[in-house]
């Protein structure tokens, strides 16, 4: 008898928000007049969801694939980890079925950039983009992320075979 597996994955990420940094999330370039701190590119979008699919494949997080410590990857595009993570679903004979995703950040509003940013995640894990949801919200200024100090991110993904 044959049946379909299917597994979730959760992930979560927060960066410090800084002058002098790019705020790139899920792999696009947002102008605005801060970043995000971090030894990588700070990409807490594809953090998160790289993340959760380590999470599906219960394979460890995206720090024992990539320590933060060592210098390939500093100042890293964040998609190779995702990418990573993403081979590691084929290897194992799975397929990833869909992302869904939220960023918590007081500003710049996000929204103009969600066709962008969906297109890019869409790409990056080699999903149609109505397989991929990116969802955006503020702190309602309050806590770090309310006060301007970080930026959150957090994600689920489902994975099949
Ligand atoms: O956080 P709040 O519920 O006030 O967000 C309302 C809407 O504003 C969200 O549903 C989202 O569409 C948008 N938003 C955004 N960029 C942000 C935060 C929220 O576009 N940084
Ligand atoms: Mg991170």
């Amino acid at each position: 008898m044959s049946f379909t597996e299917i597994r979730t994955g959760q992930g979560w990420d927060v960066h410090r928000i800084a002058g002098g940094r790019k705020l790139i999330l899920g792999g696009v370039e947002i102008p605005w007049q801060f970043g995000l701190d971090g030894h990588s590119d700070a990409d807490i979008l594809l953090h998160a969801i790289t993340d959760a699919v380590l999470g599906a494949l219960a394979l460890g997080d995206i720090g024992e694939h990539f320590p933060n410590t060592d210098p390939r990857w500093k100042d890293a595009a964040s998609r190779k980890f995702l990418e990573h993570a993403v081979v590691l679903v084929k290897e194992r004979g799975f397929s990833l079925s869909n992302v869904d995703s939220t960023i918590i950040l007081e500003t710049p509003k996000l929204k103009d950039h969600r066709a962008k940013i969906r297109a890019s995640v869409a790409e990056i894990v080699g999903l149609p983009i109505d397989r991929v949801s990116v969802k955006f919200k503020t702190a309602e200024a309050v806590g770090p992320v309310g006060l301007g100090f970080s930026a959150e991110a957090q994600a689920i993904v489902t994975i099949t075979r």
